[in-house]
């Protein structure tokens, strides 16, 4: 079976500094999009780039990679809940039923997910897949698509 994937963008972050721009950028082109997966190695700079959407978005607590909880919780500018995901560490699929992941993701409410490959038959269809690649010396690639599988 043949499964599509468009791609809607490729974006160079030359330096961790400019993911604050990256991250504006995306939200304004992408306006409807609460669901965002954010695939790439350690290190790549998924939790850099989810700290810019925080920030973005109006955060005003410190964001840091939710180490030990699969989920933090932040409020944006406008008082909303804000969903961080980091999947590293799940052990089964169960936790996910757990902590109700799907219910998150249905919230409506933004919900940027690390590792998502390891919740990828949850992925809704509608998920903005971020992938970043490491190019060299502090550049990453971006490629976006729509559809995560
Ligand atoms: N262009 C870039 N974008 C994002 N991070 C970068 C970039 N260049 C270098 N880095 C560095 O790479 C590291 C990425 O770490 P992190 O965001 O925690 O990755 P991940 O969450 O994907 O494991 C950080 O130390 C960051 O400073
Ligand atoms: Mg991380």
């Amino acid at each position: 079976m043949l499964f599509l994937c468009l791609v809607l963008a490729t974006i160079t972050l030359r330096k961790p500094t400019e993911a604050e721009e990256v991250a504006r950028f995306i939200l304004q082109s992408h306006a409807e999009a609460r669901v965002f997966a954010l695939v790439g190695d350690l290190g790549a700079g998924k939790t850099t780039l989810i700290k810019a959407f925080c920030k973005v978005l109006g955060v005003a607590d410190h964001t840091s990679s939710p180490s030990f909880a699969i989920v933090n919780e932040y409020r944006t500018g406008t008082g909303d809940p804000l969903y961080h995901f980091d999947l590293y560490r799940l052990k089964a699929a169960e936790e996910l039923d757990g902590i109700g992941f799907d219910e998150y993701l249905d919230s409506g409410h933004y919900c940027f997910i690390e590792w998502p490959e390891l919740a990828a038959d949850r992925m809704p269809e509608d998920a903005l897949q971020l992938r970043i690649t490491v190019v060299g010396n502090g550049t990453r690639t971006i490629t976006l698509r729509k559809n995560f599988r």
